[in-house]
């Protein structure tokens, strides 16, 4: 057993930490909408490391397919890793709703669909690694993003439930929360230099708390820190700022 299922495989995270498994001897799975888009990608990883690279549709939207999804797969995955997320808009889904669901489902609903499905064959094989990508925004709403932010807050509260409930299995569970990372979903912010991480520094610290059993990582290290101060303040301030 040698695959590794890498979803929401075209984020410039996943293709990061594709690219990190692969040249560690991994071989995988890309799962995405409109996987073809990754063919010069796949073929670019297997002519450097010589892995497999199987390229499998996925809609994380589309819950119903999520068990013929996973069935499908020949060789089952030592490990799965979500990169799946969706920011979208803040102001628009405060009132329109459909924005608003978009977001929670995209970012939480269709990746607990799919790892309900691969935590119970983890558990009856007694092995297996699952990591999700989560965020620092999910330690706190804010007003600029707290509908993305709940959505993350409730897939690290699912995460830190699966890490327990399959602890006794040996399979580990981790939660991965980036602060900022210069990618397709940030390109058109402007990122303070210092806090924001290259896709590829985040990948290798995937793969170092991934191989170490890590159990929640903070990506730039430093996010612990500017977390828990962001964190202890007390709410009758928190209130009146904009962060
Ligand atoms: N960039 C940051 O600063 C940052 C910070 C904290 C956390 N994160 C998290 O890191 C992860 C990767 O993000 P990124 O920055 O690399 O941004 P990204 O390129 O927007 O990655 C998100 C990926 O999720 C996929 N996705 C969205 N809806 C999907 C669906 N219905 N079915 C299948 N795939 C779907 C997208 O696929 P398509 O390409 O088909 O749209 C995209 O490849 C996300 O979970 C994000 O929330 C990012």
């Amino acid at each position: 057993m040698s695959y590794v299922l890498i979803i929401g495989a075209k984020s410039d995270i996943a293709k990061a930490v594709a690219r990190e498994y692969a040249k560690h001897g991994y071989d995988l799975y890309l799962g995405a909408r409109d996987v073809s888009e990754l063919e010069a990608f796949a073929q670019d990883v297997m002519t450097r490391t010589q892995k497999e690279v199987k390229l499998v549709e996925l809609d994380i939207l589309d819950y119903a397919s999520h068990q013929t999804f996973y069935d499908s797969l020949e060789e089952k995955p030592l490990g799965v890793i979500s990169a799946v997320g969706y920011l979208g808009e803040q102001e628009k889904a405060q009132s329109d709703f459909s924005q608003t669901q978009k977001i929670i489902d995209s970012n939480y609903t269709g990746v607990v669909s799919l790892f309900n499905i691969i935590a119970d064959d983890f558990e009856q094989r007694r092995s297996g690694f699952m990591v999700g990508i989560s965020s620092v925004a999910g330690d706190r709403g804010r007003k600029s993003n707290y509908i993305y932010g709940s959505a993350k807050a409730a897939l690290t509260a699912y995460l830190s439930g699966l890490r327990n409930r399959l602890y006794d299995a040996q399979v580990q569970v981790l939660t991965v929360k980036p602060g900022f990372v210069a990618t397709k979903m940030t390109e058109n912010m402007d990122l303070p230099e210092k806090l924001t991480a290259q896709p590829q520094d985040v990948a290798a610290d995937i793969y170092k708390a991934q191989q170490s059993g890590k159990s929640v990582l903070y990506t730039k290290w430093i996010w612990r820190w500017v977390m828990l101060i962001i964190r202890s303040i007390p709410e009758f301030q928190f209130k009146k700022m904009s962060i």
